[in-house]
């Protein structure tokens, strides 16, 4: 969702480098961007903002040592350029990721009060109310009162006000210097020798520096050239925070030579499936623990992370006898009365940061329950709620769509089951070999040949899915991978399902996908094609009943993990085939940080 970036140091050109810094965090999602800069002259602040993408914009800004950027997606108020950040009300500037709950109470008590004189309001969004509480404050001071100290003060003050999550930085004409609170949102603190950087993910300024500081909740950081005050947002005390050098590599975060992150993801799990299963046995002990201690475990998650969680349940059951429960994390308010001391919630998640997810553990902490995390991100909100994490290591994952971090959580899972069950040699073993045969499956012949069956397909609007055991959630994830991108209506039933209702969907042609080569699934693929349906096989073995196979190899227990990747690339030729950008579909964001 919307993307941070800001920068003060000796630079005189800030704002074409936080233009340069939100065409990194695009892949976060948007509708329309914007960025301030203080000028070098006047030291006024000076805001352009459009709507629509940014990729393509190529312009100045006034010399400038300190600038702030913005890409927004929009929640309160449509896709329009007054609704963009940032906002500006009397002295104040201000950007912002989150919800402000409680703002039309404050929007209504600010028109009429401000300073005798109403504020006007140009745009429909929570944030300009912010930027106009913080105005007010400010126009009771005198001039020589308005000090970076007091500035913070307020901040402290108006913070306190908000319900709700959020990340804001902040601007003041006449003080120099970036304010940024947190409360739920990310903020990374980027450290280079002369400047400082404030962004929501670190590849807005990977090229510069890769030393950081990460902002905890509740925390606020005054920036000022080199240097990077931290203070606690609640009692204004100092806070001393430590720098931590980030593993990625600038190579990790750009697309090299493939045309888009999603296809450079989709074959980087050549790596990254042996690298999530790269943990010392300790940790995997230590996470197994805290199942053996559980009485009712709870799979939470959203959208593929959820259907990864589908996958996990099926491993725990047939490798550790485990029954865990999976719900959406939407869903499980309905059942958090069975959350207890006793209870264990397992939080799968890539970003680490999305808000049904956190909401859930927020409340499961509450009521005494441990929590284990899965995350890409080591530093994100649900990485440092856990009791126990286990990075997935995965590296930055910039397609909205999950690749490569859905195959890293399902790896790391099931060897999770194994060591539940005191097998975790063999399961490194059987994970083993999925990775290397999935490194000799990817291949340009291999996507050459996906992305000729994608060619048979392009025309249909429908298309469904099937599979049996951990290949039906696998059918649930191959349905959200090829709507997201390509924007085909896909669905995804349990195979033994089909007879139930959805067979009477198939007409003569729909393209119908069968995950696996069972002898059940087959026969169902049977009742497919005597409908008429165009059956794509995607399995070990090639059966008569398909009209295109793509093979994958035998991977035991581990099958979900290899059955996936052809779809995914399937999925990406689709949307390309169809002219569409598979990196950034339309009305979706990366990481989903508002409810
Ligand atoms: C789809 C996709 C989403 C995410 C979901 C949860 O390809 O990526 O469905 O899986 O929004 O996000 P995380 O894993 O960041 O919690």
């Amino acid at each position: 969702m919307c993307g941070i970036f800001a920068v003060s140091g000796e630079e005189t050109k800030a704002g074409e480098m936080v233009l340069r810094g939100l065409k990194k965090l695009e892949y976060r999602g948007y509708d329309s961007w914007g960025v301030a800069v203080r000028t070098e002259t006047s030291g006024s602040i000076d805001i352009a903002k459009e709507v629509g993408k940014i990729s393509s914009v190529k312009r100045t800004f006034s010399a400038s040592s300190e600038s702030m950027g913005h890409t927004r997606w929009a929640t309160h108020g449509g896709v329009t350029k007054s609704n963009a950040h940032p906002h500006k009300v009397g002295r104040v500037t201000i950007v912002h990721n989150g919800i402000f709950e409680n703002y039309e109470a404050w929007k209504k008590k600010l028109v009429g009060t401000h300073h005798g004189a109403s504020v006007k309001f140009k745009s429909e969004t929570d944030t300009e109310v912010i930027a106009g509480m913080m105005s007010e404050q400010i126009t009771r001071l005198r001039d020589n009162e308005i000090t970076s100290k007091k500035i913070s003060e307020i901040i402290r003050k108006v913070c306190a006000e908000i319900q709700g999550r959020f990340a804001i930085l902040v601007m003041v004409e006449g003080v120099p210097g970036i304010f940024a609170a947190r409360r739920g949102s990310p903020l990374i603190i980027g450290r280079g020798e002369k400047e400082t950087f404030i962004a929501s993910d670190i590849p807005a300024f990977l090229e510069r520096t890769n030393v950081v500081n990460y902002l905890d909740d509740d925390e606020l950081v005054y920036i000022s050239g080199g240097k990077a005050e931290f203070s606690n947002l609640r009692t204004g005390e100092r806070v001393k925070k430590r720098n931590v050098t980030v593993k990625w590599r600038v190579e990790e975060a750009e697309k090299g030579e493939f045309p888009h992150f999603m296809i450079k993801e989709i074959f980087e799990q050549k790596d990254t499936i042996a690298r999530a299963i790269n943990h010392e046995d300790k940790m995997l002990v230590k996470a197994a623990k805290l199942l053996h201690s559980a009485n009712g475990a709870y799979f939470v998650a959203c959208g593929t992370a959820h259907k990864v969680a589908m996958a996990a349940e099926y491993f725990f059951s047939e490798v550790a006898g485990r029954k865990i429960n999976v719900v959406p994390a939407s869903e499980m308010p309905s059942f958090e009365k069975f959350v207890n001391k006793k209870t264990v919630i397992i939080a799968v998640s890539q970003s680490g940061e999305t808000a049904d997810v956190l909401e859930i553990l927020e409340r499961g902490k509450k009521r005494g329950a441990k929590i284990l995390a899965l995350t890409n991100v080591e530093s994100s909100s649900i990485a440092r709620m856990a009791n126990v994490h286990l990075p997935i290591h995965a590296g930055p994952e910039k397609a909205v769509a999950s690749t490569k971090a859905a195959t890293a959580q399902m790896a790391l899972l099931f060897l999770l089951a194994f060591a539940d069950s005191n097998q975790i040699n063999f399961g490194r073993f059987v994970l083993r070999s999925t990775a290397a045969s999935i490194n000799d499956l990817l291949n340009p012949r291999y996507e050459d040949r996906i992305r000729r069956v994608a060619k048979r397909i392009i025309k249909h609007d429908n298309l469904f899915i099937i599979g049996r055991g951990s290949l039906y959630p696998m059918a649930l994830e191959s349905a959200i991978k090829i709507q997201e991108v390509s924007y085909i209506h896909a669905q995804g039933f349990a195979a033994g399902e089909l007879k139930h209702g959805p067979i009477a969907l198939i007409e003569k042609g729909t393209p119908c996908l069968v995950l696996g080569d069972d002898q059940e699934t087959v026969s169902n693929a049977t009742e497919l094609k005597a409908r008429g349906a165009f059956i794509i096989g995607v399995s070990p073995t090639k059966q008569s009943v398909f009209d295109e196979w793509l093979r994958v190899p035998d991977c035991n227990g581990a099958q979900a993990i290899a059955t996936i990747i052809p779809v995914q690339i399937l999925a990406y030729h689709l949307a390309v085939l169809r002219g569409l950008d598979p990196d950034m579909p339309r009305n979706l964001a990366k990481s989903v940080t508002v409810k």
